[in-house]
């Protein structure tokens, strides 16, 4: 045994492939530039407006301000060097151990965003679950969901939020389709069936779920 502790990473996830990244910003991007165009979008957007502006012209793309500046991830367990709770017992799990630095393929169901973030979200398979921490798919203590429904890959921020949110959202929509809360006027567009939840919380569900290449990591900042 070392005498030295393992210094453990800001967080755990899967890194995409370079070229999986950029095909899958492209694809968010040209999302979020067919829902802004969406008469459907258009009727609801002053939650993205400026109250006191409402006019002015909305691009989504300069909306979500914030990008993840390197290749896109999905984030698995956020351990912030050791000092989140649970990170030790995540790291040492022989699973975490075995994949670290091992490829796997994700598949992405639906690209969806709310007035605080923009994501993808993340179908993962029975050993990508292994891999997944059995204490982040809640928001509230009680919440009861799947797990595995907080995995997502954040493509953008709104000015002021931080990409933990992200997740977040994704739970509240998941919470949302739970309770059948979606609006029954799902509109067909290129990628697939939008759907609206209110407030400003939109999901396209990919006719074509989307494969993007990853290798399971450890991110030291
Ligand atoms: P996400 O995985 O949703 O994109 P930061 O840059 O703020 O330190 O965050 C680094 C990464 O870790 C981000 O990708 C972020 O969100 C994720 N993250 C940050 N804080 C948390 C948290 N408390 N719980 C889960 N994930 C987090």
């Amino acid at each position: 045994p070392s005498l030295e502790k393992d210094f453990l990473p800001l967080y755990y996830g899967w890194f995409l492939s370079k070229k999986s990244s950029e095909n899958l910003r492209k694809t968010g991007k040209a999302f979020l530039d067919e829902l802004g165009s969406l008469k459907v979008f258009k009727k609801e957007s002053k939650y993205f407006l400026p109250a006191e502006d409402p006019k002015v012209k909305l691009d989504l793309t300069s909306y979500f301000v914030k990008r993840p500046p390197s290749v896109l991830h999905c984030t698995t367990k956020f351990t912030d060097f050791g000092k989140a709770m649970g990170a030790d017992e995540y790291a040492q799990q022989e699973v975490v151990k075995a994949s670290y630095g091992k490829a796997f393929t994700l598949t992405i169901s639906a690209l969806f965003l709310t007035t605080k973030t923009a994501g993808a979200r993340v179908e993962l398979s029975e050993q990508e679950l292994l891999l997944w921490p059995g204490d982040v798919d809640k928001i509230l203590p009680t919440d009861n969901l799947p797990k595995g429904s907080r995995a997502h890959i954040t493509l953008g921020c709104a000015s002021g939020i931080e990409p933990v949110q992200t997740g977040i959202d994704l739970l509240e929509f998941v919470k949302l389709e739970k309770a059948g809360t979606k609006d029954d006027e799902i509109e067909e567009i290129g990628g697939g069936k939008l759907q609206y939840f209110g407030n400003g919380m939109w999901m396209l569900l990919l006719s074509k779920k989307i494969e993007v290449k990853a290798i399971f990591s450890g991110y030291y900042g």
